[in-house]
């Protein structure tokens, strides 16, 4: 038997990067996998991806920052499959300025999609979960949430509000055995760090023990890992996936 047979995983920002590959490892071990995006059609390519894996995909446009679309698409996903198991919120955005120069609403929108979007999306299925009386939620972090960054102020605050909300989150649904833990990614190749200039990438490189920037599927793993029975004994936990740049 396969590793979430019988599964059903919900992933959001499965477009592209890092829950692409979120998507398609769970596939890869059993799992049925609503993949969400902000538009559906984005997400055409994980879905015959796991098509290709033998598994059940349906594609589900939502923006995480809108709570009746979050609301109403995770209505939509119980209906279309009959249970959610595993949630992966996992969409995410930057916005990246000094603070003297960040803009208000960069700040705001930062915040919005990375912290705001977890709250709403947890929210909503802890209702499905706690009637199931059993699920994991895995949040997609950061070591920046952890260490901080000269230039990513909102994205800092994003990312340590979403560390403090899973582990105030995993206090309070640990009862309904609901499990909720965190991964914080350092370094991983994906079109959001391609945009930094090679120079701050060569700094970031000097920096990593392990001596490479991580790919999507190192993420994947450990995701893998906090979302099966593997973890049962795991809630309010952080997982730092950085090739030993933080410890
Ligand atoms: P990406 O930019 O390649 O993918 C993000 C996905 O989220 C895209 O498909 C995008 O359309 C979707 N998305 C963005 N805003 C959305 C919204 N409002 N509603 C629904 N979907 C939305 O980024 P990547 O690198 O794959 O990052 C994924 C997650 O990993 C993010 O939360 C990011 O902060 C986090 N992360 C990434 C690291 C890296 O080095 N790439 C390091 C640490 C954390």
């Amino acid at each position: 038997m396969a590793k979430f047979d019988n599964k059903v995983a919900l992933v959001t920002g499965a477009a592209r990067g890092i829950g692409q590959a979120i998507a398609l490892k769970l596939a890869g071990e059993g799992a049925d996998v609503a993949i969400c995006d902000l538009q559906a059609e984005w997400l055409d390519e994980t879905a015959a991806k796991i098509k290709e894996l033998g598994r059940t995909s349906r594609s589900y446009a939502v923006n995480v920052v809108d709570s009746a679309g979050v609301q109403e698409v995770i209505s939509k996903i119980h209906a279309d499959f009959g249970h959610i198991d595993i949630l992966v919120n996992n969409a995410g955005i930057t916005k990246d300025n000094l603070l003297l120069r960040m803009d208000e609403q960069d700040w705001d929108d930062v915040i919005a999609v990375n912290l705001k979007g977890v709250f709403l999306f947890t929210k909503a299925i802890s209702k499905i979960m706690i009637k199931q009386r059993s699920g994991a939620i895995v949040n997609v972090a950061s070591v920046i949430g952890i260490i901080g960054n000269a230039g990513q102020c909102n994205y800092a605050a994003s990312k340590g509000g979403v560390i403090a909300l899973t582990k105030s989150a995993a206090k309070e649904l640990a009862t309904r055995n609901i499990r909720v833990n965190a991964v914080a990614p350092g370094f991983i190749k994906t079109k959001m760090t391609d945009k930094l200039s090679p120079e701050l990438q060569e700094k970031m490189l000097a920096i990593i023990p392990l001596g490479r920037f991580g790919m999507p599927e190192d993420v994947a793993d450990a995701v893998s890992f906090l979302a099966s029975d593997a973890a049962s004994y795991v809630t309010g936990q952080v997982i730092k996936v950085c090739g030993g740049m933080v410890t």
